[in-house]
């Protein structure tokens, strides 16, 4: 049985044939449409979610399978004490897989060791967030046709942002990625990513505070959102909420062809007058999601479709 804790769980190999898998789905949805009949995923969610609780169950209802589960901890048994080791415990006696996620670090984890089904860590505090990873590899891979030999610009909360973690640790393994990190001072990189992950693997980056300098030399423009809910103090958040707003003004410094990502809910930070630039691809990224969410749950479950 297999977990997804961290996008490092699977190989470049792997990756690339979940990718593989996430494009055949994308262009045969009606091959796929009965592969998970009789088959249940359970959605743990102890903090918000659109994108990723939705597409997780869109792609299980897409499989021909079932979901249940609950969308915030108020709404289960966390409510009355439970633990997340007890409450695996018993998701396991209900259904065959399990996207949860938590406000604190390493929750998926201690599910995972406690579970009889497969689990996947959809987001655990400001650690990581594999799936949105898997998300942002197949978009790049899709409308980029690569993912090496590329400059990454990373722009916002690079300090709280799980998204951005899970997607240095994913992208540091192919050839010739250089990743530009764009913050403020106070959200810059945790060194635990700087010293441990970029520096220890002898990867190309530079830490910059303008992105009106960084972006002429980027490939794609991976924006995020200053993570509210991780503040411990509400005055910080707003001095540094709108530090970054990509407007037209500053995308047209930017190639041609250079991606604009996100993963999205957008706050202030990309201005809506870039929703309609052709290099605004942060809806697309939504889609394509579900397709991956699909290749993942068939590849955890074991089944193959010929
Ligand atoms: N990208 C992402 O995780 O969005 P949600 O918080 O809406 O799931």
């Amino acid at each position: 049985m297999r977990h997804l804790m961290s996008p490092l769980d699977f190989s470049v190999e792997e990756l690339q044939n979940l990718l593989l898998l996430a494009g055949d789905i994308e262009k045969n949805p009606a091959k796929y449409a009965h592969a998970c009949e009789g088959k249940k995923l359970a959605t743990c969610f102890y903090e918000p979610s659109t994108r990723t609780r939705l597409s997780f169950e869109a792609a299980m209802l897409n499989l021909g399978g079932n979901v249940l589960g609950f969308h915030s901890a108020d709404s289960s048994s966390a409510a009355k004490g439970e633990s997340v080791s007890d409450t695996i415990r018993v998701i396991s006696c209900y259904a065959d897989i399990c996207a949860i996620r938590h406000p604190k670090e390493g929750a998926a984890l201690v599910a995972s060791q406690k579970s009889k089904i497969p689990v996947i860590n959809a987001g655990d505090g400001g650690h990581q967030h594999p799936t949105q990873t898997l998300t942002d590899l197949l978009t790049i891979y899709s409308l980029k046709g690569r993912l090496d030999n590329i400059t990454i610009g990373l722009c916002g909360d690079l300090k709280f942002g799980r998204t951005v973690h899970s997607l240095i640790n994913a992208l540091i393994r192919y050839p010739n990625v250089k990743f530009v990190l764009i913050s403020p001072e106070e959200l810059k990189i945790p060194s635990y990513i700087r010293e441990d992950v970029l520096m220890a693997n002898h990867v190309d980056f530079v830490e910059m505070e303008r992105l009106e300098d960084a972006i002429p030399d980027l490939d794609v423009l991976y924006m995020t959102r200053v993570q509210r809910e991780r503040f411990f103090n509400e005055e910080d958040y707003i001095r540094l909420k709108d530090f970054y707003v990509l407007t037209q003004e500053k995308l047209n410094m930017a190639k041609e062809d250079m991606m604009v990502l996100h993963p999205l809910p957008r706050v202030n930070e990309i201005s809506v007058e870039v929703d309609d630039d052709p290099r605004a691809a942060y809806f697309k990224q939504a889609q394509y999601g579900v397709y991956v969410r699909m290749a993942l749950i068939l590849t955890l479950l074991g089944i193959t479709v010929e």
